[in-house]
């Protein structure tokens, strides 16, 4: 059997990968940032060299997109020079590395989904560093894959839909952005949609990855809270109002207004499409009402 070992293993993606594949008979050392810190990559390449493992899946990464626009040179180490470090030690290994990247390398400007041809043009530090990051990890090796998701969600770290149902729960007013697209990407789908990636697939190159379809941060919302309602959470409010990007003065960085993803890609290789993103933030709401999460 091969043995996989999962960086960023305490994060939402990370902590859902290691989980599901451990139950599937999948050898697994998830290594959180305590155990396996990025910020130094000369110590990570000899952290690693002492590693068992024919695949890596890197999840880790700063991920707070406004505090990498001020936290430059740390941005850049630990989503950029990390992961080519990791990533050559993985060639050197024969091993491969899975890197996960992300859709805001994109500028958003585009009228139909981006292809993994497409060109990336990052508007803000933390799509720059991401983008440098998959640069690199793709230099190192051809059998490296960088798997770029977006608007992840699911049980091991709250995020967008779990937060808009704790203020619905308690206020009688929500709002959400309304001016920005993209498409969920539920982490438990990602287990199994990634899963065939690890070994047998052979190659490597760029993946887009996420549930089907698009929405607005605004949707998404309103889909929750349309679930959530019909599962019977008793909820104050029950319509998600529309904010403009432009509105929310606390951003610092900028974002990329539309960043839909292509993922013919991945139903072509890994052989099984993503389904549709309602259907993914059904499911997940149900079981977190289910596991007792919300309550009013
Ligand atoms: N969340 C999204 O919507 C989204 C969208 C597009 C792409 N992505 C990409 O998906 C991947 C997984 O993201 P996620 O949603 O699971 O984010 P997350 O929950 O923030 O997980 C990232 C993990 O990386 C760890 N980390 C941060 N700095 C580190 C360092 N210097 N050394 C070692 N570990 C460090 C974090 O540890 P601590 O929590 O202890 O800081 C955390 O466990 C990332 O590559 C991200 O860029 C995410």
């Amino acid at each position: 059997m091969g043995k996989t070992i999962i960086l960023g293993a305490g994060g939402r993606l990370g902590a859902a990968l290691a989980r599901v594949w451990a139950a599937t008979g999948e050898g697994i050392r998830g290594l959180d940032r305590g155990a396996f810190p990025l910020d130094d990559p000369a110590k990570v390449e000899q952290a690693l060299l002492r590693e068992d493992f024919d695949v890596l899946v890197n999840c880790a990464a700063l991920t707070q997109v406004d505090y990498c626009e001020s936290h430059q040179e740390e941005a850049f180490r630990v989503n950029a020079e990390a992961p080519g470090k990791i990533a050559e030690v993985c060639s050197r290994k024969g091993a491969r590395c899975i890197h996960v990247g992300t859709d805001y390398v994109f500028d958003g400007l585009a009228d139909r989904p981006y292809s993994e041809e497409d060109e990336a043009t990052p508007v803000s530090v933390y799509g720059a560093s991401k983008l440098a990051g998959d640069h690199a990890v793709l230099a190192a090796g051809q059998e490296h894959w960088v798997v770029r998701v977006s608007w992840v969600f699911g049980p091991d770290r709250p995020s967008f839909v779990d937060q808009i149902l704790a203020r619905a729960l308690k206020e009688d007013r929500v709002d959400a952005v309304a001016d920005k697209w993209a498409t969920p990407t539920y982490t438990l789908d990602a287990a199994a949609l990634l899963r065939p990636f690890l070994r047998g697939i052979s190659g490597g190159g760029i993946l887009h990855l996420s549930n089907a379809g698009a929405c607005t941060w605004q949707e998404y919302g309103q889909w929750a809270l349309d679930v959530a309602a019909e599962a019977g959470l008793p909820l104050r409010a029950k319509t998600v109002g529309a904010l403009a990007m432009a509105d929310l003065k606390a951003f610092v960085a900028k974002r990329p207004p539309y960043t839909v993803m292509d993922t013919t890609k991945l139903a072509r290789i890994g052989g099984v499409p993503p389904r549709p993103w309602r259907e993914a933030v059904r499911e997940y709401i149900r079981s977190q009402i289910e596991a007792g999460v919300f309550s009013a």
